[in-house]
């Protein structure tokens, strides 16, 4: 008879942890309006992890029963030797999932690759299927660009491809329902984003420009009909079937904290720290645990196994006030 090792990555509220989100890079060739200002600055390369370290890393995580692995950045592609990485992290023994979110502006010649390295998913970020407002909306991105990037992942092999659109009222919010009728034609799934209060952003006010997942839900209502799955993937979303076709829809609500009870997840930031809650400071430098003992997995693994005492109960978002917490998505990992 065989049986599971007991899962070595719990917290202090018996949650078990077998899910991390790696952030490669802080780097981005888009400049979204809810994620960056429009003169970002960016880590200098000495202070983020070198591919080698990220890979150790990973290990470790699988190594104490991970087993789902998820590429963010910035925009993970922008990284040279991203693939060479992915390629890696895809043969570590004991991960189920290797999976990568992506803006989708280089999938159009790296799809395949990426197939070939062993990505199970992919995710890709499309707030709206209007050239005009893309190019607002990313203030440099090319709306063509990326759907022709969307093909070539259908194409490559990729199934249940997953589009990620972060709503904000009076800006993209009329976009919804055409971004559904997009995904049913593409036979894809699509989360809606309530937009979070991560890192300063200049080009608007984050508090007028909420739209809740309830709105979107109530909009889209008017034109398809949900109905809601039981599916529960650990995270803050809640998913629905469009009826008469087989594209899920999910709302990615981070404002509401009733999800925390079941987080399964921490997150590694592109300078190495270990992030233990998507809405809190909590972390731990893994990077110095690296680098001051470069050929001791096991240090790492104690560091790791430590940080699970530190993962905070739940979150707290406040849009009315500064954003609490300074770092920006693109340094977090999605
Ligand atoms: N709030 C919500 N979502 C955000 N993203 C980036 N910044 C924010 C923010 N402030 C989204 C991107 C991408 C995913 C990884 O995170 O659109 O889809
Ligand atoms: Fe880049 Fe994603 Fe941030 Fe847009 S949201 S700037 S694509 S990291």
């Amino acid at each position: 008879m065989t049986t599971n090792p007991p899962p070595l990555l719990i917290d202090r509220f018996g949650r078990i942890v077998n899910y991390v989100r790696v952030s490669i890079t802080d780097r981005c060739d888009f400049r979204c309006i809810y994620c960056m200002g429009e003169d970002m600055t960016f880590l200098p390369r000495a202070q983020i992890l070198t591919l080698e370290e990220i890979e150790t890393v990973c290990r470790a995580f699988v190594e104490l029963g991970v087993d789902k692995i998820r590429i963010t950045g910035g925009e993970p592609m922008v990284r040279k030797g991203a693939m060479d990485l992915l390629r890696n992290i895809g043969r570590l023994q004991g991960l189920r999932e290797l999976t990568l979110t992506t803006n989708g502006s280089q999938l159009q010649t790296m799809a395949g690759e990426l197939k070939s390295c062993g990505v199970k998913r992919i995710n890709i970020s499309l707030d709206t299927l209007n050239e005009t407002l893309f190019k607002q909306m990313t203030r440099v991105g090319d709306l063509n660009t990326v759907l022709r990037g969307i093909d070539a992942a259908l194409e490559a092999g990729f199934r249940r491809i997953k589009l990620n659109a972060v709503i904000l009222k009076n800006r993209n919010h009329l976009e919804a329902g055409n971004l559904v009728a997009f995904a049913i034609t593409k036979n894809i799934d699509i989360s809606f984003i309530e937009e979070m209060p991560l890192g300063l952003v200049d080009s608007h006010d984050r508090a007028e420009e909420y739209y809740s997942s309830d709105s979107i839900r109530a909009d889209l209502e008017r034109r398809f009909t949900l109905l809601p799955c039981t599916e529960n993937t650990g995270g803050p979303s809640r998913y629905f079937l469009v009826a008469g076709s087989e594209t899920k829809v999910g709302f990615i609500s981070p404002h509401s904290h009733n999800f925390c009870g079941s987080c399964n997840r921490v997150r590694l930031t592109a300078e190495g720290r270990l992030l233990l809650c998507l809405g809190n400071e909590h972390s731990v430098d893994l990077k110095q645990v690296l680098r001051a003992n470069p050929t001791d997995l096991g240090k790492l693994k104690s560091a790791i196994v430590g940080a699970m005492q530190i993962k905070p109960e739940k979150h707290e978002f406040d849009l009315a006030e500064k954003p609490l917490i300074f770092r920006h998505m693109s340094a977090t990992g999605g």
